[in-house]
């Protein structure tokens, strides 16, 4: 559509010399009609009407008559309440959908960013703490933008900013050192390390003592003592590979960096200078801080009174350490939205240093989960872990499949796509800053809006063209009304795709996929397409090829398998 929109355009430019608007901006500016029957698309003239000094209706009247039959693939324009309603040709259609067609799986890819990079900082969970649900927003949403930049042809740097530094290692140390039990480290690290740091918080309570030992533990780690570098290792070790990258290897995760916060700790010298040079610091209560009384915002906290560095810190040294190393475009963090203030903060920081990069720098927030409509609670234990999260969805969807299906072939990695797919999409089904309610039921729902159900209607049209191909040939056709309808929707995946990765929400493409699953199984529904003959088998066929690999692409935006059988 897209071309046609052009073409329009620089028709009406050359109609009117006191327009003042560039044809690519007013190809920006036609809008979807309400309904198909109003036209494929519109122009709503009352945006010229300042420019032209006319009312919207005369203009929509004038264009209509010097317009009307002008423009090849368009087979009517109507002028109706000063909307200028444009009806494509349906061989026009035709050669669009065939387009679609021959772009096979590249459909939907565009290259605006060639020679570009982001950087993407997401899920970057704290590595004492457990892999909670709490970090399915990050995760979900993190990855999903970071396919929507690949998709654009963007070289995208994933950054897992690991939590591995920090008081809670010299807590982790000191169990280690009075309780760890070296055999059950080697056999059973990661449990062994939840063992000894529950152990630590409780005999912390009768004997406070132990706190100021854990953060002697951790000056000396922050000194570099060998044994306690060797120690922090391998509690970093057990904890991503027994906590982590299992979840990301199941969810088809990928980071290119694990540099955390403990790999930039060592590089925070050099900006506490560079902010004393420039003359950023302020001293405040013995704690060094930058002001930004002048941003209606508290002061940032670079040091604390005993002079350690704190989290804005290690971002501000991260940020300038990531622009050196990958010289990014645009650099992302996905992280909840009680962040919120710690991100503009320390990027109000970098734009003070002089640095011309600061609107480069995103943060993109996040809402809060629950389950059955409870609100996770970390302190009293009360958390659902990801790992198990995911295997109960897995094992809930085998359940489904052995009772609807007892004989289909791979049912286990169709119970894991399906099963991760459910809770991913349901993660993302709806604005990313709005809270989530987790429901087994809803999320696993086949009939709902759920993940299964878009991953069962991509199936259900693979499973028409394994039955019949595209042979090619066509003469003639005409699109009835559904087949217009999954037409129009299938032609707004590319500006989909655009306005998903630009407004960083996911939940464009989650939305997108059910509108085009429900538009399929309606034309699934009413119109025959093996037992049509012809030309209309022929569009048919053309029309479940193109929505199936369009939700295959959809799909893997949001982060979900899209198994062809189910
Ligand atoms: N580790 C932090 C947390 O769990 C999130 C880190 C986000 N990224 C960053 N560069 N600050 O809350």
């Amino acid at each position: 559509m897209d071309g046609l929109k052009k073409q329009i355009s620089r028709l009406i430019c050359s109609q009117f010399d006191t327009l003042g608007i560039y044809p690519d901006e007013l190809s920006g500016m036609f809008d979807a009609t309400p309904d198909l029957k109003m036209g494929d698309f519109t122009l709503a003239c009352f945006r010229l009407s300042k420019a032209l000094r006319n009312s919207p209706q005369r203009i929509a009247d004038q264009l209509c008559a010097a317009l009307d039959g002008k423009i090849e693939g368009i087979k009517r324009i109507e002028s109706v309440n000063g909307y200028l309603n444009f009806f494509v040709g349906d061989s026009e259609k035709l050669r669009q959908l065939d387009e679609m067609l021959s772009l096979g799986s590249g459909y939907g890819r565009n290259a605006d960013g060639a020679g570009k990079t982001v950087c993407i900082d997401f899920s970057s969970p704290n590595i004492a703490k457990p892999f909670h649900i709490g970090h399915l927003g990050s995760t979900a949403i993190g990855n999903s933008i970071k396919r929507l930049y690949q998709f654009s042809g963007y070289k995208c740097v994933g950054i897992n900013y690991l939590g591995d530094w920090g008081t809670q290692f010299g807590k982790l140390i000191c169990a280690y050192k009075l309780w760890g039990e070296p055999e059950k480290i080697e056999s059973d690290g990661v449990n062994e390390l939840a063992r000894i740091y529950k152990l630590f918080h409780e005999r912390a309570e009768e004997d406070p003592s132990l706190n100021d030992k854990a953060r002697e533990e951790f000056a000396r780690l922050e000194a570099g003592d060998e044994l306690n570098r060797s120690i922090w290792k391998k509690i970093r070790d057990i904890s991503l590979d027994g906590k982590f990258m299992g979840v990301y290897r199941l969810l088809g995760v990928e980071f290119e960096s694990f540099d955390g916060e403990s790999f930039i700790a060592g590089r925070t010298g050099e900006v506490v200078d560079e902010l004393k040079e420039k003359g950023l610091l302020e001293e405040s209560d013995g704690a060094m801080v930058v002001r930004l009384d002048d941003f209606n915002m508290p002061p940032c906290i670079v040091l604390k009174a005993d002079g350690s560095t704190i989290y804005a810190t290690r971002d501000i040294a991260s940020a300038l350490y990531r622009k050196k190393t990958y010289n990014f475009d645009r650099s992302i963090y996905v992280t909840d939205a009680g962040q919120s203030l710690h991100f503009r903060q320390w990027f109000k920081v970098i734009g003070l240093m002089g640095y011309d990069w600061e609107d480069q720098l995103v943060h993109v927030p996040y809402g809060k989960i629950s389950i059955n409509g409870e609100k996770l609670a970390t302190r009293t234990g009360n958390v659902v872990l990801l790992e198990d999260l995911f295997s109960e969805a897995i094992a809930r969807v085998k359940k489904i499949i052995e009772e609807k299906n007892p004989d289909r072939e791979n049912k286990d990695e169709i119970a894991k796509a399906v099963g991760v797919g459910a809770v991913i999409f349901n993660q993302l089904s709806a604005g990313r800053i709005k809270d989530v309610n987790f429901v087994w039921e809803d999320a696993l729902n086949f009939d709902g809006n759920t993940g299964p159900y878009a991953q069962y209607t991509h199936a259900r049209s693979r499973s028409v063209l394994e039955r019949a191909s595209v042979t090619g040939k066509i003469n003639d056709v005409s699109f009835n009304a559904q087949e217009n309808e999954l037409f129009n929707l299938l032609s707004k995946f590319p500006e989909k795709v655009v306005a998903a990765r630009e407004s960083y929400e996911p939940s464009i493409i989650t939305r997108y996929v059910l509108d085009v699953c429900q538009s399929f199984n309606r034309f699934y529904h009413d119109c025959p397409i093996l037992k049509a003959e012809g030309d209309a088998k022929e569009l048919r066929l053309r029309l479940c090829k193109v929505t199936a690999e369009t939700l295959k692409n959809a799909l893997w935006l949001i982060g979900l398998e899209a198994p062809e059988k189910i």
